[in-house]
Formats: C-alpha cells, structure tokens, sequence
C-alpha cells in the first residue's frame, strides 16, 4: 500500500503541474487521469490489493484523489471557455460595417461667413475685428455722426444705461474706426462680426444679426476699385451669371455712397416677392471713404484714399439657400441646422 500512496503523491503533483500545448487541454487531461483507462480507474484497482482493515482509510484517500482530480478537470474546462469567449469578445471583425457617429454641423451664418472670409482673403484682405460693446466715438462720431445727425436715428440703438456712452454696436463700421486710428496704412480688411439694434423680431428683422465691413484705404483708391472688389465677391459668391447694378445712395460715412443690388436668385429676375416684383435685391452699402473720417482718425486725406462697404451675412445666407424667415437662424432647431453639413 505504501507504494500507492506514493504514487498517488506523485500524480497529484503532476496533476497541480499538468500543462499542455493542446487545444483542448481540459479532454486531454480527462482521458489521461479520469478516463475508462486512466489513472484514477488504475489506481482504484489497487484496492483489492489493501489488507482489509486498511480498507476504509484507502478508501477516504481513494476519494479525496479522485475529487482533487475532478477540481483540476474543472478548473481546466473553464479556463478554455474563458479563453474561448474571451477570444469572441475581443476579436474585430474588419467586415462589418462601422458604426455611424453623429456628426454636428456648422451653422450656415458661420458657412457664409467663413465663405465672404475666403473670398476676401484671395484679394489680400486681413480679418479684423472689434469690441460688440462700443462707445460712442467709435460707432458714431467718428463714423461722420455727430450727436444730433437724423442719420443716428436710422439705427435703433441698445445703449448701456450704467453709461450712456456705451452701446451694442448698431454696425461693423466701427472696426473701420479702430483699424484707421492704428494709423499702419495700407489698410485691406474685412471685419466680420455680430451686430444690435432695438427692433420688433419678425421674419425680416431680428435685434442682433451679422455684418461684414470691408475697408481698403491706400494712395489713389478709386470707385473703379471698388466695383472690381465687388463685382468679384459676387460672381464668387453667386455664380458667374448672377447680374449686379449699382444704385446710389447715402451713407454718412462714405462719399459718393452706393448700395449694390444682385438680380433676384429665387425667380431669375422675373419678379418673386422675395423681390418685391422688382427681380432685384439689394445686398450690400458702399462707397468711398468721407474724408472727414481719415481726418477724424489722422490720415491725411490728402494722400489717402479708400473704399468701404458693409453687408449682412443673413441676406447673403437667406438668398445663398432661399430661407424665408431670419428667426430660423436662431432658434437652433436642429431639424434645420443639420441640413447644412458642408462648407459651400
Ligand atoms: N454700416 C452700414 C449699415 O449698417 C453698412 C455700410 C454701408 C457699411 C456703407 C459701409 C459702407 O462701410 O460704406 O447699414
């Protein structure tokens, strides 16, 4: 009997040891140490060889051999499962198709911005910008606005009550202010930028929106500078065959003073009421530059000539894409927003 129970310390350090390359290490074990002919059954078959008061001990150690065997089995099948699963789990399957992700879009103001940006910027025009809250000088004043010009009026102005000086700026052109009063000339920038003014919210007007300001002041600027920039922007802007005419107007701060009209994109010119019939919309101011601003900011004006202009970006947008009512753009309805995915 000695000689069994040695033995079967034997296995049972094989058995704490047992390792194998095969696959299926959990059956190989079973075969060699549980199996019909396997080490437990052989080792069982010693019992007839045990004096019979030695019976029942062997028998206890027959037991706890064979349990310790079936653990190791045990624990031998569920690595396999584990590694087995675990080879599921973290495999990738390159075939399958991905998984969407959603992608946000860009608001289409910031499109059009980044669009008049580009084109600009081909005709060498630096971005600039400046402060939303501003002072009088720099929104009025400056700009050719006395305190008591009836053209104030044509801007219904937020102003700050801690300090009657201050306001939203009602427009852009007060970057026009703070880039000539730098006194670097040449000067060649756009300025685009949020602007306020106290009106009724409706389809066509809103209280703050977005403006581009425009301002090229070098030696001998003239208007046939101006039209050319223009004319440019807009065939980049809308296509080459979109027609433009050039009404005058009046603006304080330029002289002679325009404003541009395209042709009416929505119906061809044929007459819409987004037209008003006319098959004309009008899209941007403009002109030369009064020179009472160069001398408000110290350029001498006689030397110094330039162009200006100002549009709004919701205009542009609104014909770019045929919107009908300027409340869409800030809603943030994103049933409307996500229909703009890609830069124009
Ligand atoms: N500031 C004007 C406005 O808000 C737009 C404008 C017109 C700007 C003519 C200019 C200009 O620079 O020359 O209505």
């Amino acid at each position: 009997m000695e000689d069994v129970l040695q033995q079967i310390t034997q296995y049972k350090k094989e058995i704490t040891e047992f390792t194998s390359a095969d696959k299926n290490i959990a059956e190989t074990f079973r075969i060699k140490y549980l199996g019909t002919k396997g080490v437990i059954k052989s080792v069982m078959g010693e019992m007839k060889n045990v004096p019979n008061e030695k019976k029942r001990e062997f028998g206890q150690i027959l037991n706890e051999f064979k349990l310790f065997a079936e653990n190791k089995y045990q624990a031998l099948r569920e690595s396999t499962v584990n590694r087995l699963q675990s080879t599921v789990d973290h495999s990738i399957d390159l075939t399958l198709p991905g998984d969407a992700l959603p992608l946000g879009s860009r608001h289409p103001i910031s499109l059009v911005r980044n669009k008049i940006i580009s084109i600009f910027q081909r005709l060498g025009f630096a971005v600039a910008e400046g402060p939303e809250i501003e002072d009088d000088w720099h929104n009025f004043t400056a700009l050719n606005l006395p305190e008591d010009h009836p053209a104030r009026d044509m801007q219904d102005t937020f102003y700050i009550s801690q300090n009657p000086d201050w306001m939203l700026r009602t427009h852009t052109s007060n970057v026009q202010v703070r880039e000539m009063e730098k006194g670097k000339l040449p000067i060649r920038i756009i300025c685009p930028g949020r602007v306020y003014r106290n009106e009724t919210i409706s389809a066509r007007a809103h209280c703050f929106f977005h403006q581009v300001e425009g301002l090229y002041i070098a030696e001998n600027v003239s208007f046939a500078d101006l039209k050319q920039t223009l004319y440019f922007f807009v065939k980049e802007m809308f296509g080459q065959d979109v027609k433009i005419r050039f009404r005058p107007s009046y603006f304080p701060f330029t002289e002679p003073s325009a404003e541009m009209d395209i042709s009416c994109l929505i119906c061809n010119g044929e007459g819409c009421n987004i037209c008003k019939q006319t098959g004309w919309v009008e899209i941007l101011g403009c002109g030369m530059v009064h020179p009472n601003l160069l001398e408000n900011c110290k350029i001498d004006s006689n030397k110094y000539s330039g162009f200006a202009f100002g549009m709004g970006i919701e205009r542009i947008t609104m014909l770019k894409y045929q919107i009908k009512d300027l409340r869409l753009f800030s809603e943030n309805d994103v049933r409307f927003l996500k229909q703009f995915t890609s830069a124009i």
